[in-house]
């Protein structure tokens, strides 16, 4: 993601000129309470902001938005394409879908492409990460068997990142970026730590690997030790390290909030440990600060739009923190009452801002208005869709895991013969960590067929 100074220039009124008066075809209709209006309501939304999307034609580059938006926000676009799948049922999107991630997560399936090595960030890398592990738990349609799966990607994000945890400087955490040669080097991030926290939280529970919950409880430990989460669970942007993180940034992102919310949360449906129900209620109290009171309960970022300065990536902060909280109520059902209220509130609000453009579906970034604010963007536009979709959230079964009818990591047909074409291919391509990842694939297989 990009720097977010204070300095930025604020952001002008986009497309205002353009699309002011112009006569309204349709508009977006909400009944939080109507599964049917959700549905529907989704859809317009979805069908705009594919509307920014090209990578799927010929001689465009699958899995990536054209400018301003950079690179992370497609991985973004696509996690909440699974949920939009999940929640509703249509697969419009569906093979757009597995394009682009198939693309953007190569040969290692990590989601490092070499096209982007001059910009990306653990964070940024993070976002692919969720969107793989929301198409495992979701049991999205998996990949061709030549492919890797679901989980083996969102493992390959962990299995970059843990090495890359760097107690050099401020007693651990994530760097920010992940080359030494990029600006934002010696920042470390409550994001990038987040992110980390959030995958490993979801990998225990979906692999029950006590692996991961050692580093979810170290990633924890360390954002609050460091002081990126303050003892009333406000989390901060983050802290150079050139200061040994003590000067922290102290800007808060819905995005922050909702990161460590579902990875606490996941916590939570692992352990049973008193500790980490606390943890997801503080959170839940601390995000207060991002709804508003009037309208009551609608979600809001606060750090630039009420000062209009929410530059790119920030406009989509919001579909984060509601994504994670639906995401939130399964993991730790105690939750379902706090956070119901406002994910309608904010979704009925956010509907209201969606009535713009010439097609009347044009989302506009502030929900608190009710109405459309004149403006146009990818990341808003994928923000409303999250919170509308978030409230078909008790229509839907709860993640599975590999216990429990996940089907991500298994192979469909474990024939002699479709092992040993899996063999070929690794060897050819004579990449060690493939093979190292093929190795895990059928030593999980073989105990697959005999517990099977
Ligand atoms: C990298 O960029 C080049 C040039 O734009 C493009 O041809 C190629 O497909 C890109 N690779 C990926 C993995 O996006
Ligand atoms: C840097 O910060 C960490 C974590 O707060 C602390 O444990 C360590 O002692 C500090 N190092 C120095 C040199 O001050
Ligand atoms: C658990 O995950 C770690 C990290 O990927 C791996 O090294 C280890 O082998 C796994 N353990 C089991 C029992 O699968
Ligand atoms: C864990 O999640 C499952 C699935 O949503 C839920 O049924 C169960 O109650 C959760 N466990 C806890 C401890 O909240």
């Amino acid at each position: 993601m990009r720097w977010f100074g204070s300095s930025q220039p604020s952001w002008g009124r986009i497309m205002t000129v353009a699309l002011a008066g112009a006569s309204t075809v349709r508009a977006v209709q909400l009944d939080v309470e109507d599964a049917d209006s959700i549905k529907s309501a989704a859809k317009e939304v979805a069908k705009n902001m594919m509307t920014y999307y090209t990578g799927y034609k010929p001689g465009d580059n699958p899995g990536n938005l054209p400018d301003p938006y950079y690179w992370w926000e497609a991985g973004a676009m696509f996690n909440s394409l699974i949920d939009y799948w999940y929640y509703t049922g249509d697969d419009t999107w569906n093979d757009i879908t597995m394009q682009g991630m198939l693309w953007q997560a190569g040969d290692t399936g990590a989601f490092m492409p070499n096209n982007q090595s001059k910009t990306e960030g653990n964070d940024d890398q993070a976002f692919w990460g969720f969107a793989a592990m929301s198409a495992a738990e979701r049991n999205f349609p998996n990949p061709p068997s030549d492919k890797m799966g679901w989980l083996a990607m969102a493992q390959a994000v962990f299995n970059t990142q843990a090495p890359r945890w760097d107690d050099s400087t401020c007693g651990g955490g994530l760097r920010w970026q992940i080359f030494t040669w990029n600006n934002g080097y010696t920042y470390k991030n409550t994001i990038s730590t987040g992110g980390f926290f959030n995958l490993a939280a979801r990998l225990a529970k979906y692999t029950g690997n006590s692996t991961y919950q050692e580093w979810a409880e170290r990633a924890w430990d360390w954002t609050e030790g460091v002081g990126f989460m303050d003892s009333d669970y406000h989390f901060w942007d983050g802290a150079s390290d050139l200061t040994n993180c003590t000067e922290i940034n102290q800007i808060e992102w819905t995005y922050n909030n909702g990161v460590y919310l579902l990875g606490a949360a996941n916590m939570w449906n692992v352990t049973s440990d008193p500790k980490w129900k606390e943890r997801v209620q503080k959170i839940i109290e601390s995000s207060s600060i991002f709804f508003s009171d009037s309208p009551k309960n609608v979600m809001f970022e606060r750090a630039c739009e009420t000062v209009n300065t929410c530059m790119v990536d920030q406009r989509s902060f919001k579909g984060y923190l509601s994504r994670w909280m639906a995401a939130t109520t399964q993991m730790a059902p105690f939750t379902f009452d706090l956070l119901m209220p406002k994910l309608k509130a904010s979704a009925s609000a956010a509907a209201k801002a969606c009535n713009g453009g010439t097609d009347g579906t044009t989302c506009g970034l502030k929900w608190t208005e009710e109405k459309w604010d004149d403006t146009k963007d990818f990341g808003q536009q994928m923000a409303a869709l999250e919170v509308i979709q978030s409230n078909l959230i008790t229509k839907v079964a709860a993640p599975v895991t590999s216990e429990d009818g996940g089907t991500s990591g298994k192979p469909p047909e474990p024939k002699p013969s479709a092992l040993s074409y899996t063999i070929t291919t690794a060897d050819r391509a004579g990449a060690g960590i493939l093979t190292a990842m093929m190795m895990v694939t059928l030593g999980g297989s073989a105990g697959w067929l005999i517990w099977d």
